[in-house]
Protein backbone atom coordinates (compact mmCIF):
# COMPACT_ATOMS: atom_id res chain seq x y z
CA UNK A 1 0.00 0.00 0.00
CA UNK A 2 1.73 3.62 -0.69
CA UNK A 3 2.39 5.59 2.30
CA UNK A 4 -0.08 8.38 3.16
CA UNK A 5 1.51 12.09 2.63
CA UNK A 6 2.93 12.39 6.25
CA UNK A 7 3.05 9.03 7.79
CA UNK A 8 4.49 8.66 11.58
CA UNK A 9 5.88 5.53 12.25
CA UNK A 10 6.81 4.47 15.56
CA UNK A 11 7.56 7.82 17.07
CA UNK A 12 9.17 8.13 20.93
CA UNK A 13 10.69 10.72 22.82
CA UNK A 14 12.73 9.98 25.98
CA UNK A 15 14.65 12.16 28.26
CA UNK A 16 17.69 11.45 30.38
CA UNK A 17 16.78 11.13 34.11
CA UNK A 18 18.54 14.50 35.90
CA UNK A 19 22.39 12.37 36.27
CA UNK A 20 21.40 9.77 34.67
CA UNK A 21 20.21 8.36 37.74
CA UNK A 22 17.15 6.44 36.88
CA UNK A 23 15.02 5.19 33.95
CA UNK A 24 14.86 7.73 31.26
CA UNK A 25 11.55 10.08 31.22
CA UNK A 26 9.42 8.91 28.57
CA UNK A 27 7.32 11.29 27.08
CA UNK A 28 5.45 9.10 24.36
CA UNK A 29 5.73 5.90 22.72
CA UNK A 30 4.57 4.14 20.09
CA UNK A 31 2.76 6.99 17.98
CA UNK A 32 2.30 5.87 14.74
CA UNK A 33 0.22 7.71 12.19
CA UNK A 34 -1.20 8.38 8.86
CA UNK A 35 -1.78 11.94 7.29
CA UNK A 36 -3.40 12.22 4.03
CA UNK A 37 -2.33 15.00 1.70
CA UNK A 38 -5.37 17.83 2.37
CA UNK A 39 -6.95 16.39 5.98
CA UNK A 40 -7.20 18.98 8.63
CA UNK A 41 -6.30 17.05 11.35
CA UNK A 42 -6.77 18.36 15.57
CA UNK A 43 -4.73 17.03 18.15
CA UNK A 44 -6.16 17.55 21.60
CA UNK A 45 -4.52 15.70 25.27
CA UNK A 46 -3.75 17.46 28.51
CA UNK A 47 -1.02 19.72 29.31
CA UNK A 48 2.31 17.55 29.25
CA UNK A 49 1.51 14.53 27.23
CA UNK A 50 3.94 15.62 24.49
CA UNK A 51 1.85 17.45 21.69
CA UNK A 52 4.34 20.09 20.98
CA UNK A 53 6.59 17.74 21.36
CA UNK A 54 5.65 15.64 18.58
CA UNK A 55 4.94 19.08 16.33
CA UNK A 56 8.60 19.93 16.65
CA UNK A 57 9.50 16.41 15.16
CA UNK A 58 7.03 17.13 12.44
CA UNK A 59 8.31 20.47 12.24
CA UNK A 60 11.98 18.87 11.73
CA UNK A 61 13.29 21.31 14.97
CA UNK A 62 13.51 18.27 17.36
CA UNK A 63 14.07 14.64 17.19
CA UNK A 64 12.71 11.63 18.19
CA UNK A 65 14.59 9.26 20.27
CA UNK A 66 13.07 6.25 17.95
CA UNK A 67 10.40 6.07 14.98
CA UNK A 68 10.83 8.45 11.85
CA UNK A 69 8.25 10.93 10.33
CA UNK A 70 8.02 10.66 6.22
CA UNK A 71 6.51 13.29 4.39
CA UNK A 72 5.94 12.81 0.86
CA UNK A 73 8.33 9.97 1.16
CA UNK A 74 10.96 11.83 2.33
CA UNK A 75 11.89 11.27 6.54
CA UNK A 76 11.83 14.51 8.05
CA UNK A 77 14.97 15.55 8.80
CA UNK A 78 15.83 19.74 10.15
CA UNK A 79 13.24 22.39 9.28
CA UNK A 80 11.99 23.29 5.66
CA UNK A 81 9.90 25.92 4.36
CA UNK A 82 7.22 23.08 3.29
CA UNK A 83 6.53 22.91 6.83
CA UNK A 84 5.58 26.10 8.20
CA UNK A 85 5.27 26.52 11.92
CA UNK A 86 3.03 28.73 14.07
CA UNK A 87 4.46 27.90 17.35
CA UNK A 88 2.99 27.77 21.13
CA UNK A 89 4.76 30.85 22.13
CA UNK A 90 4.85 32.94 18.72
CA UNK A 91 8.55 33.33 18.18
CA UNK A 92 9.42 36.19 15.83
CA UNK A 93 12.51 37.51 15.03
CA UNK A 94 12.59 40.65 17.80
CA UNK A 95 14.82 42.91 15.80
CA UNK A 96 12.48 42.88 12.82
CA UNK A 97 8.78 44.54 12.42
CA UNK A 98 5.74 42.67 11.85
CA UNK A 99 5.50 43.43 8.03
CA UNK A 100 9.70 42.37 7.80
CA UNK A 101 8.74 39.33 10.17
CA UNK A 102 6.31 38.41 7.26
CA UNK A 103 8.35 39.38 4.20
CA UNK A 104 11.23 37.76 5.51
CA UNK A 105 9.79 34.26 5.40
CA UNK A 106 7.82 35.00 1.99
CA UNK A 107 11.38 36.19 0.47
CA UNK A 108 13.31 33.05 1.04
CA UNK A 109 9.51 30.80 -0.17
CA UNK A 110 9.58 32.67 -3.15
CA UNK A 111 12.89 33.87 -4.26
CA UNK A 112 12.33 34.85 -7.20
CA UNK A 113 9.13 37.21 -6.37
CA UNK A 114 9.77 41.28 -7.34
CA UNK A 115 9.93 43.13 -4.03
CA UNK A 116 7.26 45.09 -4.40
CA UNK A 117 5.04 41.46 -5.17
CA UNK A 118 6.53 40.11 -1.87
CA UNK A 119 5.32 43.64 -0.11
CA UNK A 120 1.17 43.02 -1.57
CA UNK A 121 1.55 39.58 -0.64
CA UNK A 122 2.58 40.39 3.11
CA UNK A 123 0.26 43.04 3.88
CA UNK A 124 -2.57 41.21 2.47
CA UNK A 125 -1.98 38.41 5.02
CA UNK A 126 -1.68 40.64 8.12
CA UNK A 127 -4.63 42.67 6.58
CA UNK A 128 -6.48 39.32 7.25
CA UNK A 129 -5.23 38.86 10.74
CA UNK A 130 -6.40 42.62 11.27
CA UNK A 131 -2.70 44.18 11.45
CA UNK A 132 -2.71 46.95 9.56
CA UNK A 133 -3.17 50.82 9.91
CA UNK A 134 0.38 51.26 11.09
CA UNK A 135 0.40 48.40 13.92
CA UNK A 136 2.11 45.80 11.02
CA UNK A 137 5.71 48.49 11.37
CA UNK A 138 5.90 47.97 15.35
CA UNK A 139 8.26 45.47 16.24
CA UNK A 140 6.98 42.72 18.81
CA UNK A 141 8.47 43.94 21.82
CA UNK A 142 5.62 46.82 21.13
CA UNK A 143 2.90 44.63 20.20
CA UNK A 144 0.44 43.07 22.19
CA UNK A 145 0.68 39.01 23.04
CA UNK A 146 -2.48 38.53 20.60
CA UNK A 147 -0.97 40.52 17.88
CA UNK A 148 2.31 38.91 17.69
CA UNK A 149 0.44 35.53 17.70
CA UNK A 150 -1.46 37.09 14.68
CA UNK A 151 1.54 37.97 12.86
CA UNK A 152 2.76 34.59 13.49
CA UNK A 153 -0.16 33.13 11.99
CA UNK A 154 0.05 36.19 9.03
CA UNK A 155 3.88 34.53 8.13
CA UNK A 156 2.99 31.06 8.44
CA UNK A 157 -0.44 31.26 5.86
CA UNK A 158 1.70 33.52 3.84
CA UNK A 159 4.29 30.90 2.70
CA UNK A 160 1.68 28.52 1.71
CA UNK A 161 3.51 25.71 3.08
CA UNK A 162 2.41 21.53 1.97
CA UNK A 163 1.95 21.74 5.44
CA UNK A 164 0.93 23.71 8.34
CA UNK A 165 2.07 22.72 11.69
CA UNK A 166 -0.67 24.85 14.49
CA UNK A 167 0.64 25.05 17.99
CA UNK A 168 -2.75 26.25 19.96
CA UNK A 169 -2.05 29.51 17.64
CA UNK A 170 -5.84 30.90 18.26
CA UNK A 171 -5.24 30.53 22.28
CA UNK A 172 -4.12 34.26 23.41
CA UNK A 173 -6.66 36.21 20.88
CA UNK A 174 -10.11 37.45 22.21
CA UNK A 175 -13.24 35.11 20.83
CA UNK A 176 -14.14 37.72 18.00
CA UNK A 177 -10.54 37.56 16.43
CA UNK A 178 -10.41 33.89 16.81
CA UNK A 179 -13.48 33.55 14.74
CA UNK A 180 -12.67 35.23 12.01
CA UNK A 181 -8.97 33.74 11.48
CA UNK A 182 -10.43 30.32 12.05
CA UNK A 183 -12.68 31.49 9.17
CA UNK A 184 -9.59 32.56 7.37
CA UNK A 185 -7.75 29.48 7.94
CA UNK A 186 -10.67 27.08 6.28
CA UNK A 187 -10.44 29.48 3.41
CA UNK A 188 -7.18 29.10 2.95
CA UNK A 189 -6.94 25.27 3.25
CA UNK A 190 -9.69 25.05 1.23
CA UNK A 191 -8.53 27.31 -1.71
CA UNK A 192 -4.73 25.63 -1.35
CA UNK A 193 -5.27 21.87 -0.63
CA UNK A 194 -2.95 22.25 2.29
CA UNK A 195 -2.42 19.61 5.15
CA UNK A 196 -2.86 21.03 8.64
CA UNK A 197 -2.25 19.56 11.46
CA UNK A 198 -3.54 21.59 14.90
CA UNK A 199 -2.91 21.52 18.44
CA UNK A 200 -5.69 22.54 20.21
CA UNK A 201 -7.68 22.34 23.90
CA UNK A 202 -10.67 24.05 22.54
CA UNK A 203 -13.23 20.76 21.45
CA UNK A 204 -15.56 23.27 19.92
CA UNK A 205 -12.76 24.79 17.63
CA UNK A 206 -11.53 21.26 16.96
CA UNK A 207 -15.21 20.17 16.29
CA UNK A 208 -15.80 22.83 14.21
CA UNK A 209 -12.63 22.81 11.98
CA UNK A 210 -11.09 19.46 11.98
CA UNK A 211 -11.49 16.23 9.59
CA UNK A 212 -10.83 14.24 12.15
CA UNK A 213 -9.17 14.79 15.69
CA UNK A 214 -6.58 12.87 17.46
CA UNK A 215 -6.83 11.73 21.35
CA UNK A 216 -3.61 11.49 23.20
CA UNK A 217 -3.77 9.56 26.74
CA UNK A 218 -1.55 11.71 29.52
CA UNK A 219 1.84 11.09 29.95
CA UNK A 220 4.40 10.13 30.82
CA UNK A 221 3.97 7.30 27.71
CA UNK A 222 1.46 8.94 26.38
CA UNK A 223 0.19 7.77 23.08
CA UNK A 224 -2.36 8.48 20.93
CA UNK A 225 -5.40 5.85 21.86
CA UNK A 226 -8.00 7.45 18.78
CA UNK A 227 -8.98 9.11 15.85
CA UNK A 228 -11.99 10.23 16.05
CA UNK A 229 -14.04 11.41 12.45
CA UNK A 230 -16.26 14.45 12.54
CA UNK A 231 -18.40 13.48 9.88
CA UNK A 232 -20.02 17.23 9.61
CA UNK A 233 -20.24 17.74 5.79
CA UNK A 234 -18.22 21.49 4.65
CA UNK A 235 -18.44 24.02 4.45
CA UNK A 236 -19.61 24.14 7.83
CA UNK A 237 -21.63 26.67 9.49
CA UNK A 238 -21.02 28.04 13.21
CA UNK A 239 -24.98 28.11 13.85
CA UNK A 240 -25.98 24.96 12.46
CA UNK A 241 -22.84 22.88 13.06
CA UNK A 242 -24.62 22.35 16.46
CA UNK A 243 -27.71 20.88 14.72
CA UNK A 244 -25.87 18.25 13.44
CA UNK A 245 -26.40 15.18 15.00
CA UNK A 246 -22.76 14.54 15.21
CA UNK A 247 -22.22 17.12 16.58
CA UNK A 248 -23.14 16.63 20.54
CA UNK A 249 -21.60 12.60 19.64
CA UNK A 250 -18.63 14.29 18.72
CA UNK A 251 -18.19 16.69 21.39
CA UNK A 252 -19.43 14.31 24.70
CA UNK A 253 -16.82 11.67 22.87
CA UNK A 254 -14.26 14.40 23.40
CA UNK A 255 -15.00 15.79 26.58
CA UNK A 256 -15.55 12.39 28.32
CA UNK A 257 -12.07 11.81 27.19
CA UNK A 258 -10.67 14.12 28.38
CA UNK A 259 -12.08 14.29 31.63
CA UNK A 260 -11.75 10.67 32.30
CA UNK A 261 -10.40 7.94 29.75
CA UNK A 262 -7.03 9.92 29.07
CA UNK A 263 -6.14 9.36 32.45
CA UNK A 264 -7.50 5.40 32.40
CA UNK A 265 -6.07 4.59 29.56
CA UNK A 266 -2.86 6.11 30.57
CA UNK A 267 0.78 3.81 30.02
CA UNK A 268 -1.65 1.12 28.50
CA UNK A 269 -0.61 -0.46 25.50
CA UNK A 270 -1.92 -0.02 22.09
CA UNK A 271 -4.17 -2.58 20.58
CA UNK A 272 -4.75 -2.44 17.33
CA UNK A 273 -2.38 -4.63 15.03
CA UNK A 274 -1.03 -1.86 12.87
CA UNK A 275 -0.11 0.38 15.77
CA UNK A 276 -2.12 2.88 14.19
CA UNK A 277 -4.88 4.76 16.38
CA UNK A 278 -8.11 3.08 17.45
CA UNK A 279 -10.83 4.73 14.45
CA UNK A 280 -13.97 6.34 16.32
CA UNK A 281 -16.75 6.92 13.92
CA UNK A 282 -20.36 8.51 14.70
CA UNK A 283 -23.13 8.40 12.10
CA UNK A 284 -26.99 7.14 11.64
CA UNK A 285 -27.15 3.95 12.91
CA UNK A 286 -24.10 4.04 15.04
CA UNK A 287 -24.02 5.21 18.69
CA UNK A 288 -21.89 5.34 21.56
CA UNK A 289 -23.41 1.72 22.44
CA UNK A 290 -22.69 0.41 19.74
CA UNK A 291 -19.18 1.41 19.25
CA UNK A 292 -18.04 0.01 22.14
CA UNK A 293 -17.59 3.56 24.28
CA UNK A 294 -18.70 3.55 27.95
CA UNK A 295 -21.62 5.86 28.48
CA UNK A 296 -22.07 9.58 27.48
CA UNK A 297 -20.58 12.03 29.21
CA UNK A 298 -23.32 14.47 30.49
CA UNK A 299 -22.12 18.28 29.57
CA UNK A 300 -23.97 21.42 31.42
CA UNK A 301 -24.03 19.78 34.78
N1 LIG B 1 14.21 19.17 27.56
C1 LIG B 1 13.39 18.46 28.32
N2 LIG B 1 13.85 17.68 29.33
C2 LIG B 1 13.01 16.94 30.07
N3 LIG B 1 11.66 16.89 29.90
C3 LIG B 1 11.14 17.66 28.91
C4 LIG B 1 11.96 18.48 28.07
N4 LIG B 1 11.15 19.10 27.17
C5 LIG B 1 9.89 18.69 27.44
N5 LIG B 1 9.89 17.83 28.49
C6 LIG B 1 8.70 17.15 29.05
O1 LIG B 1 7.98 16.57 28.00
C7 LIG B 1 6.60 16.55 28.30
C8 LIG B 1 5.80 16.99 27.09
O2 LIG B 1 5.95 18.38 26.85
P1 LIG B 1 5.11 19.11 25.70
O3 LIG B 1 5.38 18.44 24.42
O4 LIG B 1 5.44 20.55 25.79
O5 LIG B 1 3.59 18.84 26.15
P2 LIG B 1 2.23 19.51 25.65
O6 LIG B 1 2.51 20.35 24.45
O7 LIG B 1 1.32 18.35 25.37
O8 LIG B 1 1.71 20.33 26.79
C9 LIG B 1 6.40 17.43 29.53
O9 LIG B 1 6.15 16.57 30.61
C10 LIG B 1 7.72 18.12 29.68
O10 LIG B 1 8.02 18.32 31.03
MG1 LIG C 1 2.27 22.41 24.15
Amino acid sequence: MPKPFLSIEGLAKRFPSPGNTAEPLTVFENVSLGIEKGEFVCIIGHSGCGKSTIMNVLAGLDEATEGAVIMNGKEVRGPSLDRGVVFQNYSLLPWLSALKNVTFAVKARHKDWPRDKVMAHSYKYLEMVGLSGGAELRKPSQLSGGMRQRVSIARAFAIHPELLLLDEPFGALDALTRGTIQDELLKIWRGTGQTVFMITHDVDEAIYLADRILLMTNGPQARVAESVEVGIPRPRSRDEIVEHPNYYKVRNHLVHFLARRSKELAGSANTTPNGQPETVRFGEGIDEEQSGRPPLYAINQ
